[in-house]
């Protein structure tokens, strides 16, 4: 194992009414700025809640509704706008991961003096920002446990991840009842998104970590067996609480834990992707991240026939250590598709007209992948076969 440090200072309250612990987190009297998506949490119920929270410590309350999924950078000067003109001491995310990376982007770009996008891109060093709480309404990106955030600027047509310990989330509440409401598309999306997260982070170099490779197979087994059952049961609290804690775990730091981190180019190839078709993230990976491993196990199939055997369920009798990982490839292909998510990028009606752009977006940042560290040509070859 490598050296690590675990620390998470994000405080996480899990389970049914957590919301109430939002009146102890947040000091009374506080200028708060409630930041939301398109709607949903008006209709679930959920935006009344915080509200009711709110009032008990008399916080004063200021609204930036409509973040976008794949949320914009247009949006985060909205939010920082009101932060500096209004004084706003708090920011709390209402959503999904969408809301929780425009929340902070605005709680570090309120209290810098330039443009926020100079944070993002990392021209500028972020030395400080607004604290953050959320409330979590779509188990999908672990956002809420991290200090990671996504944007896109829509007049460079870049999504850029980016991160700072200044936007680790003081608190997140986690109420499973607060995901009855999502609908199928987008809880099959955090399903993928989440056993991504998993598998990038299991795709990683580090010699003896028996330990964190069991977690992670553990945690995609999980997922598998509870993925179908969410989905033709999307009122049970008992598997929108398993998923919820999936997702969390998946990208809250604990499975880097003694590892190099895992290889992430699959994340950076659909980010490029969104940048130039706005896709749902889910859906991108479940498009790409087969044909990302089938094409790692061309060079070197060990670690996927691992992954076959002890999480999709491949007999390897009979079969060389190709054949096992390809079969295991195919098979999380199969269990995506199974669950409706799209197969290929013809899905979004994609077609190789932008694989040039999309490989040259995936590069923004130099270095894409570590278990097999991709150039461009590598990029459009997973693209190509992706079609
Ligand atoms: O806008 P509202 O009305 O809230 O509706 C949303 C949105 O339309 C809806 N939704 C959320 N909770 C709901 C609900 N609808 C009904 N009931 C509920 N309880 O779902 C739609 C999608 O929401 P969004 O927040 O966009 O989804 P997700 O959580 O998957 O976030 C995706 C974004 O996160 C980024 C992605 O790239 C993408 O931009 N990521 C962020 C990461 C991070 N910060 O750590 C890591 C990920 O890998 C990912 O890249
Ligand atoms: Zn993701």
């Amino acid at each position: 194992m490598d050296t690590f440090l675990q620390y998470n200072p994000t405080k996480l309250f899990f389970g049914k009414g957590q919301v109430e612990q939002i009146s102890n987190e947040i000091p009374k009297k506080t200028r708060v700025l409630v930041v939301y998506g398109g709607g949903s949490i008006k209709q679930n119920g959920v935006y009344n809640d915080v509200l009711k929270e709110l009032k008990k410590i008399d916080a004063q309350v200021f609204e930036l509704p409509g973040v976008e999924p794949n949320p914009r950078l247009s949006t985060v000067h909205k939010g920082v706008e009101i932060c500096k003109q209004e004084g706003i001491g708090f920011v709390l995310a209402v959503g999904g991961g969408s809301v929780i990376d425009c929340t902070k982007a605005i709680a570090a770009g309120s209290v810098y003096d330039g443009d926020v996008w100079e944070l993002i891109t990392q021209a500028a060093p972020i030395e400080n920002a607004l604290p953050i709480g959320t409330v979590l309404t779509l188990a999908a990106t672990g956002s809420e446990m991290n200090p990671v955030s996504v944007i896109t600027n829509w007049e460079t047509n870049d999504k850029l991840g980016w991160g700072s310990p200044h936007v680790h989330p003081t608190f997140s509440i986690l109420d499973p009842e607060y995901t009855f409401s999502v609908p199928e598309n987008q809880t099959v999306y955090g399903i993928v998104d989440s056993m991504s997260h998993a598998l990038e982070h299991y795709f990683h170099r580090t010699a003896n970590t028996p330990m964190i490779d069991g977690f992670i197979e553990s945690l995609l087994r999980t997922a598998i067996q509870t993925g179908p059952k969410l989905l033709a049961n999307p009122q049970s609290y008992e598997y929108r609480e398993t998923m919820m804690y999936i997702s969390t775990t998946a990208f809250n730091g604990t499975l880097s834990n003694g590892t190099d981190g895992g290889d992430w180019a699959t994340h950076r190839i659909e980010h490029a992707i969104s940048a130039i078709y706005d896709i749902p993230h889910g859906g991108g990976l479940a498009i790409l991240f087969p044909h990302w491993l089938e094409h790692v196990l061309e060079e070197d199939p060990s670690r996927v026939k691992q992954l076959a055997i002890n999480v999709l369920g491949v007999d390897p009798s009979g079969k060389d250590d190709k054949e096992v990982a390809l079969e295991g490839a195919r098979c999380l292909r199969r269990f995506w598709n199974s669950l409706g998510a799209p197969n290929t990028l013809a899905d979004y009606d994609i077609d190789d007209q932008n694989l040039e752009s999309i490989a040259e977006k995936t590069f923004i940042k130099p270095g894409v992948g570590t278990y097999k560290e991709l150039n461009r040509e590598n990029v459009v070859d997973i693209l190509k076969r992706s079609l």
